[in-house]
C-alpha cells in the first residue's frame, strides 16, 4: 500500500503551502483538505495569474486530481460554490473531481456574526478572520452544528435551519442585547438554493478516500493554517479553533494514522504571523517593514498586513517534532535578497532544563528573549535561481544551516511566487 504524504505548515499560516502542494500534486491523483475553512487563503501562481483558493485543494487546477474536502473542515457553501463557479469559467471540469464530506460542517450567518462580536466583546483580541470559524467549530464540539449531510433532505434542512435560526436568534438577544435583524426566510431561501447545488458534491468521503488509498492512489495531505495556530499546541488562545497537525488529518478525513509518512514541513525563510499573539522573533525595525514589502505579506484572506520576524529555530523545532516531520520546503528566500544582514534565533534564554519546552502561556512567552545568530546578506536577487548551485553561496550556507539546526533535509527551495520559481533538490 502507498503511503499518504502530508504537507504542513510549520509556523503561523500562509507559509506557501498553496504553491507547493499545487506544484507536487502533478505527480498525485488525490488532495485532500482536512480542517479548517475560508479562514484559510493558498495562493497560486501559474503563468503570470494568480487564484487565491479557500475551500477547495490547490490541486485543483490539474484535470486528473480528485478533490476531498473532509469532515474536519467547516464550510462556508457561498464561499465553496464562488469556488467551484471560478474554476468552471476557467475551463476546468469539478463535476466527478470534488467530493465533501457529509459529516463537514455549516458555517452560517450567526457563525460570522458571533465572530465578530465575540471580537468586539474579548478585552484581548484574537485577532480573527472574521469568517465565522471559531463559532461554527464550537457548534461543533457543543453538538449544536448542521453537517453538510443534512442539507441533503431539503424539506428536514429547511426545518432544523428555521429552528436554529430562531434559537440563535433569541440567544443573541439575550447574550448580545441586540435583535441581529436577520430575515430568517430570506436566508432559509438562499441557503436552500446553496444546498441543492452542493448537492452533487456531497458524500461519504472516509470509504472513498480509503478505498483510494487501498487502490494505491498517491494521495497528498493539504493542511490549512499551520502548527502555531493548533488549537492544543499552537499559542494558545492565539489560535485558530481545530487542529493544524498532521495528525489533524487522521480524524479530520477518517484515516488510520499509520497510513501517513514522509510529512513535508513548510516554512518560510522568516516568520510572519497575521492577528494578535506572541511572536518571539518579530521585528520592530525597519528591516520587518522591508520583508513586509518585499514579500507582500498581506493577508490572502482578509488583506491584513502580515507582522515578520526571523527565523525562529525553537519553534521550527517544536512543529517537526509534533508532526514527525521528514523533509522541508523553504519558501521566500528571495524576500531576504536586499538585506545587509539576517539573524536567525537559535535558542531562547534563559536555556533551563524547564525552559527546553516550547513556552505554551503568555506568561512563559514573557519570561523568554530570543537569542540570534546574524550571517552577512548575500545582496544579489535569486528569484531566476534554478538550482541549489546557482544560488549567491552566502543564500547555500544560510539553507545548510537550516538544516543543521533542523536536522532535517531541505528538498525545496522557492525564490518566487510562481510555480517555475522553484529549485528542487
Ligand atoms: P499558504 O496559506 O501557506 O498557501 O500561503 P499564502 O498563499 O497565504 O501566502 C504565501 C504568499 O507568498 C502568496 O502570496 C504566494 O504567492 C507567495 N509566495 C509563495 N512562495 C513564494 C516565494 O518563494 N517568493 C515570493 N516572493 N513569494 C512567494
Ligand atoms: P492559511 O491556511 C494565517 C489566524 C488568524 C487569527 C487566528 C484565528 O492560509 O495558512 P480564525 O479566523 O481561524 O478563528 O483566526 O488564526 N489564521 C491564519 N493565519 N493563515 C491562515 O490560513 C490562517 N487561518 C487562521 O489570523 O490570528
Ligand atoms: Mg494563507
Amino acid at each position: 500500500m502507498l503511503k499518504v504524504k502530508g504537507v504542513i505548515g510549520l509556523q503561523w499560516g500562509d507559509e506557501g503551502k498553496g504553491k507547493l502542494v499545487h506544484l507536487m500534486s502533478e505527480s498525485f491523483d488525490v488532495i485532500a483538505r482536512y480542517n479548517g475553512g475560508n479562514n484559510a487563503g493558498h495562493t497560486i501562481v501559474t503563468n503570470g495569474s494568480s487564484f487565491v483558493f479557500h475551500l477547495l485543494p490547490s490541486g485543483m487546477m490539474h484535470s486528473h486530481i480528485l478533490g476531498i474536502i473532509g469532515n474536519g473542515t467547516v464550510i462556508n457553501p457561498k464561499v465553496l460554490l464562488e469556488e467551484i463557479d471560478w474554476l468552471t469559467q476557467q475551463g476546468h471540469q469539478i463535476q466527478d473531481r470534488l467530493f465533501i464530506s457529509k459529516n463537514s460542517h455549516l458555517i452560517l450567518p450567526y457563525h460570522t456574526f458571533r465572530d465578530e462580536w465575540n471580537e468586539n466583546l474579548r478585552k484581548q483580541r484574537i485577532g480573527t478572520t472574521k469568517r465565522g470559524i471559531g463559532p461554527a467549530y464550537t457548534d461543533k464540539i457543543s453538538r449544536d452544528g448542521i453537517r453538510l449531510g443534512d442539507t441533503r433532505d431539503i424539506y428536514v434542512f429547511r426545518q432544523l435551519l428555521q429552528q436554529k435560526l430562531e434559537e440563535q436568534k433569541t440567544m443573541v438577544q439575550k447574550l448580545y442585547g441586540q435583535d441581529p435583524l436577520w430575515d430568517i426566510p430570506a436566508i432559509i431561501e438562499e441557503y436552500s438554493q446553496y444546498a441543492q447545488t452542493m448537492a452533487p458534491f456531497i458524500t461519504d468521503t472516509a470509504y472513498l478516500l480509503n478505498q483510494a488509498i487501498s487502490q494505491e492512489k498517491k494521495v497528498m495531505l493539504e493542511s490549512a493554517q499551520g502548527t502555531m495556530l493548533d488549537i492544543d499546541f499552537g499559542t494558545y488562545p492565539y489560535v485558530t479553533s481545530c487542529s493544524s497537525l498532521v495528525g489533524g488529518a487522521s480524524t479530520g478525513l477518517g484515516i488510520p494514522p499509520h497510513y501517513i509518512q514522509n510529512t513535508l514541513g513548510i516554512c518560510k525563510a522568516y516568520t510572519t504571523r497575521v492577528g494578535e499573539g506572541p511572536f518571539p522573533t518579530e521585528i520592530t525595525s525597519p528591516e520587518g517593514q522591508i520583508l513586509l514589502e518585499r514579500g507582500h505579506e498581506y493577508g490572502s484572506t482578509t488583506g491584513r498586513p502580515r507582522r515578520c520576524g526571523w527565523l525562529d529555530i525553537p519553534a521550527l523545532r517544536y512543529a517537526i517534532m509534533l508532526n514527525g516531520v521528514e523533509e522541508l520546503a523553504i519558501m521566500k528566500l528571495d524576500v531576504l535578497d536586499t538585506l545587509d544582514e539576517i539573524r536567525i534565533c537559535t535558542h531562547y534564554q534563559p536555556k533551563d532544563e524547564a525552559n527546553s519546552e516550547y513556552p505554551s502561556s503568555q506568561h512563559e512567552f514573557a519570561q523568554i528573549t530570543p537569542c540570534y545568530e546574524t550571517i552577512k546578506g548575500w545582496k544579489t536577487e535569486t528569484q531566476n535561481c534554478r538550482s541549489f548551485t546557482s544560488l549567491p553561496l552566502i543564500a547555500q550556507d544560510y539553507i545548510r544551516k537550516i538544516e543543521s539546526y533542523l536536522e532535517r533535509p531541505v528538498r525545496f527551495v522557492s525564490v518566487g511566487p510562481d510555480r517555475k520559481e522553484t529549485i528542487e533538490r
